[in-house]
């Protein structure tokens, strides 16, 4: 199939790739001149495993091609739109002008019976108001709604072999095009869900919803353990083998953060208080407070773990990303500890195996190093932010030759508590005794 991709960003770049790997003739587009010629390159502009083999291969083919021209689109039928929806600078909704803008770029382009599939993140109630924007266009085009459940680091094998496929749809035409599209992820079995346009939407964000709720309630759990000597690991393994609550997405410590979760359950939040069900979501409010809270409850560790105050003290934040496998770091909790305690008057040295370009072009004001044993060395204190596996694997009796304090704050509890001890340590975890 001919298909167009709007939008290369994390997303977009992913999906146009992905879809010319199935097989399919692929153009993306995007306003970005920079980014299309990197990624026409071959070098996706960020850090995904398994994407610029793929970006290669495709573009190898023949079949993905990259342009800042929206008349590139002209052959297509299908047409995906995966442009970002930031949260608003001034409110917690999403921005949802690049999403209009992408709609109002391409209906001059848009043909007898193309379809046009959502894949961003929107407020509900978005697609319809999009599909009468192109009917009222006269160009005969459908509109769908497919949202996105791709993990980054997991990005390419998410795409291709996606756990569930949602259609959002208003016409069962529009389905059968979208059945031709994922051919082979059901040809493999995946189940999928033809609904309705306000269910989709409401299918990417309830599912983020769900998965936030899930890290706040086992970071809460941990706040309970840390007064009362319980473990919440343990809690946790044990919580986790009752199927109906499942153990992943149980892992507490410094809480979740990247390009979704926060902001999704914000714009849900502004969306329901808009819908006036404000109270129905009123406990992501809470959600996102325990969230935030854990980001403090590190750099408290840290400072009193350095007796009352981290000024002048040299502190080793190991992890800037807001996960590992990755090198985003929008709205990170390792970065956001990193920049507190910075404020705080801490020497700051962060260490990150993905992260450090983007880290610094957010916070020059932090010291960075690629090096693990830089930045331990000379330490007052170590922080471990994001559970690479270069610091879940980190020797203790190595670490401990480079640091002046042997003191290390878990934020992720990856450590070996004992072993750590058993190295002359101190060791704080998260709701670990
Ligand atoms: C998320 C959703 O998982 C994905 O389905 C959606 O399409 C986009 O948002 P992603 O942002 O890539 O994906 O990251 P995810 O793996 O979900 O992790 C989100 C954050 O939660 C990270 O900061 C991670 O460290 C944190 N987390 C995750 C925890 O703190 N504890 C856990 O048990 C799991």
């Amino acid at each position: 199939m001919k298909l167009s991709v709007i939008g290369c960003g994390y997303l977009g770049a992913v999906h146009a790739s992905a879809m010319a790997e199935l097989g399919h003739e692929v153009v993306g587009i995007d306003v970005d001149a920079a980014k299309i010629e990197q990624l026409a390159a071959g070098t996706p502009p960020f850090f995904e495993p398994g994407l610029p083999e793929i970006l290669t291969s495709a573009g190898a083919s023949g079949r993905l091609r990259f342009s800042t021209e929206m008349a590139a689109v002209a052959e297509s039928t299908v047409h995906f739109v995966a442009v970002g929806t930031p949260q608003m600078r001034d409110s917690h909704a999403a921005d949802m002008r690049y999403v209009d803008a992408a709609i109002d770029a391409l209906i001059p382009f848009l043909k007898e019976g193309d379809l046009v599939v959502g894949k961003s993140t929107v407020p509900v109630g978005t697609a319809a108001r999009l599909a009468k924007k192109i009917a009222d266009s006269g160009s005969g085009a459908m509109l769908a709604w497919n949202p996105e459940f791709l993990r980054e680091g997991f990005a390419v094998k998410d795409t291709i072999e996606p756990d569930r496929l949602v259609y959002g749809v208003a016409d069962e035409r529009a389905a059968s095009v979208l059945d031709e599209v994922y051919a082979t992820a059901l040809g493999t079995g995946t189940p999928r869900i033809i609904t309705d346009y306000a269910t989709a939407e409401l299918v990417k964000v309830s599912a983020n919803a769900f998965l936030a709720t899930k890290i706040s309630f086992i970071n809460a759990m941990a706040e309970i353990a840390e007064v009362t000597g319980a473990d919440v690991g343990q809690l946790a393994d044990a919580l986790g083998h009752d199927a109906r609550i499942g153990r992943r997405f149980l892992n507490a410590g410094v809480g979740f953060g990247g390009g979704c979760l926060p902001k999704d359950i914000r714009a849900f939040t502004a969306r329901a208080e808009e819908l006036g069900r404000g109270e129905s979501v009123a406990f992501l409010k809470e959600v996102d407070s325990i969230n935030m809270r854990q980001r403090q409850r590190v750099v408290d560790l840290a400072v009193e773990a350095l007796g009352g105050s981290v000024n002048h003290k040299r502190v080793a934040v190991l992890g800037v990303t807001f996960k590992p496998e990755s090198d985003d770091v929008r709205d990170s909790p390792a970065l956001d500890v990193a920049v507190q305690l910075k404020g705080l008057g801490a020497q700051v040295i962060a260490t990150d195996p993905q992260g450090i370009e983007n880290a610094r072009g957010r916070h020059p004001q932090l010291d960075y190093t690629e090096s693990v044993d830089e930045a331990l060395a000379g330490a007052d204190l170590v922080v471990l932010a994001t559970e690479w596996k270069q610091f879940r694997e980190l020797d203790p009796a190595w670490a401990a030759t480079l640091v002046s304090g042997q003191t290390v704050i878990d934020g992720r509890n990856v450590l070996d508590a004992a072993a750590w001890r058993a190295a002359g340590w101190t060791y704080r975890g998260m709701g670990r005794p």
